[in-house]
C-alpha cells in the first residue's frame, strides 16, 4: 500500500533536475551521434525499456494516487522532448546519408567506355553489292578499273569524238592540264574497254564504282558518284537478251512482275542506244491518267528513268580485238545514287553524301 504522507518529491528519478539532467544527456549524445547505427544505440540508451526516463516514468505508478498527475506532468513532456530530438537527428543524419550516396555513387557519363557504337554500311555500297550478287548468281564476274583513267579509255575507245561535250572542263575533271590525257572516269564504262582487252568471249562482267562529274553538290547532284556497268559478249546476243538480263535485274531488285522499258537514245559507243525505264514498282503504272491513286515515287508516270544501255557498237568491237562478225555484246549503266533516291524514298542528295551514320544506320543493317 502506498502511504498517504509519502513526497513524491523525494522520490530521486522523478525530481526536476534528475528529469532535466536526463533530458540534457540524452539531447548532448544525439548530437554527439554521427551515423545512424549511433543514432540507434544512443536512442535506446536515453529512450528505450532501461532508459533514466523509463525508468521514472515507472516509478509514477508507485505514487499515491493524488501525486500521479503532477509527475505524470514532468516524465511526459521530458520524454516527448528526447523523443523530438532523436527524430530531429534521424532525419538530418538520414539527409547527410543520402547527399553522400549521390556523391560517392554518381556515375560519370562523360568518360570514355570501353564499348564502341556500331557503323553501319553505307547504303550505296549495299545497294551495288546487292545488284551485282544477282548477276553473280547468273555466272558474271566482277570487273574493275581505276578512278583516275586515259582519257583514250574513258572517251576515245569508247567511240566519243574529240569535239563531245563531255569532254569539256565543264563535264569532266582533268588530272593536272587538260592535255595530261588522264580524267576521273566521267562512267564505268571504260572498264568495258578494259575487260575485251583483258579478256576473250565470252564475257559477261558487271563493275560497280565511283564516277566524277564537274558538277555542283545540290539536292539532285553530287561531283563523285557511283554507277554499275554490266557488258556481255558472246556469239548470237541480241537486244532481246538486254532486255532480258535487265527484266531479270529489276525483278531481283524491285520485285517479280517489275518490267523494264526501253526508249531510243544515243550513246557513242552502242548502236541501237536506249535510255532504260524501270516500270514503277510502287504503283506498278496504275496511277497513270488515275487522279485518285497517285505516285509520288513516279510522279504519277508509271515509269522511272534508270540509265542508259545498247548493243556494243561493232567499231569499239573491233578496237578491242573482238570479231564483230562473230560476236555481238550488250552494254548498260546505271546511277546508284538515283537508285537509292527513288528506291527508298532519299530526297536529298547530300544525305547520301554526308557520311552521318545516322542515315547509313537507318537502311538497316544490311550485310
Ligand atoms: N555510260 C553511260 C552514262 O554514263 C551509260 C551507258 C552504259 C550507256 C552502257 C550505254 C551502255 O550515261
Amino acid at each position: 500500500m502506498p502511504s498517504e504522507n509519502f513526497d513524491p518529491v523525494e522520490v530521486a528519478a522523478l525530481q526536476p533536475e534528475h528529469l532535466d539532467a536526463a533530458v540534457d544527456a540524452a539531447l548532448a549524445a544525439f548530437a554527439a551521434v554521427t551515423s545512424l547505427d549511433e543514432l540507434k544505440t544512443a536512442t535506446l540508451a536515453h529512450d528505450g525499456d532501461r532508459s533514466p526516463l523509463a525508468l521514472a516514468n515507472r516509478e509514477i505508478g508507485a505514487l499515491p494516487p493524488a501525486a500521479r498527475k503532477a509527475a505524470g506532468q514532468r516524465v511526459g513532456p521530458a520524454r516527448g522532448r528526447v523523443r523530438q530530438a532523436a527524430a530531429a537527428r534521424q532525419r538530418e543524419l538520414e539527409a547527410e546519408r543520402d547527399a553522400r550516396v549521390l556523391v560517392e555513387e554518381a556515375v560519370d557519363v562523360t568518360l570514355p567506355t570501353t564499348r564502341r557504337p556500331v557503323g553501319a554500311r553505307h547504303p550505296v555500297t549495299t545497294t551495288m553489292e546487292r545488284i551485282s550478287d544477282g548477276f553473280l548468281a547468273m555466272g558474271w564476274e566482277i570487273a574493275e578499273g581505276p578512278e583516275a583513267e586515259s582519257s583514250w579509255f574513258n572517251f576515245d575507245a569508247l567511240n566519243t569524238p574529240p569535239e563531245h561535250p563531255s569532254r569539256a572542263l565543264t563535264d569532266t575533271f582533268y588530272v593536272g592540264s587538260d592535255t595530261s590525257g588522264v580524267v576521273l572516269r566521267t562512267q564505268t564504262s571504260p572498264v568495258q574497254i578494259r575487260s575485251m582487252l583483258e579478256r576473250t568471249p565470252p564475257i559477261y562482267i558487271v563493275c560497280p564504282g565511283k564516277t566524277f562529274r564537274t558538277d555542283e553538290l545540290d539536292a539532285t547532284h553530287t561531283p563523285v558518284f557511283h554507277q554499275l556497268e554490266g557488258l556481255a559478249v558472246d556469239e548470237g546476243l541480241t537486244m532481246a537478251h538486254l532486255r532480258g538480263t535487265l527484266d531479270h535485274m529489276v525483278a531481283d531488285m524491285f520485285g517479280p512482275g517489275t518490267i523494264t522499258r526501253l526508249r531510243p537514245h544515243y550513246f557513242p559507243f552502242t548502236e541501237p542506244s536506249a535510255e532504260m525505264d524501270l516500270q514503277c514498282f510502287v504503283c506498278h503504272g496504275e496511277s497513270v491518267g488515275n487522279p485518285d491513286r497517285p505516285c509520288r515515287t513516279c510522279k504519277s508516270e508509271g515509269w522511272i528513268e534508270w540509265g542508259g544501255c545498247g548493243m556494243v557498237d561493232p567499231r569499239v568491237l573491233t578496237a578491242c580485238g573482238i570479231d564483230p562478225d562473230r560476236y555481238s555484246g550488250f552494254a548498260f549503266g546505271m546511277g546508284i545514287e538515283r537508285t537509292l533516291m527513288f528506291r527508298n524514298g532519299v530526297e536529298d542528295m547530300r544525305d547520301i553524301v554526308e557520311g552521318d551514320v545516322r542515315f547509313s544506320a537507318a537502311f538497316g543493317v544490311e550485310a
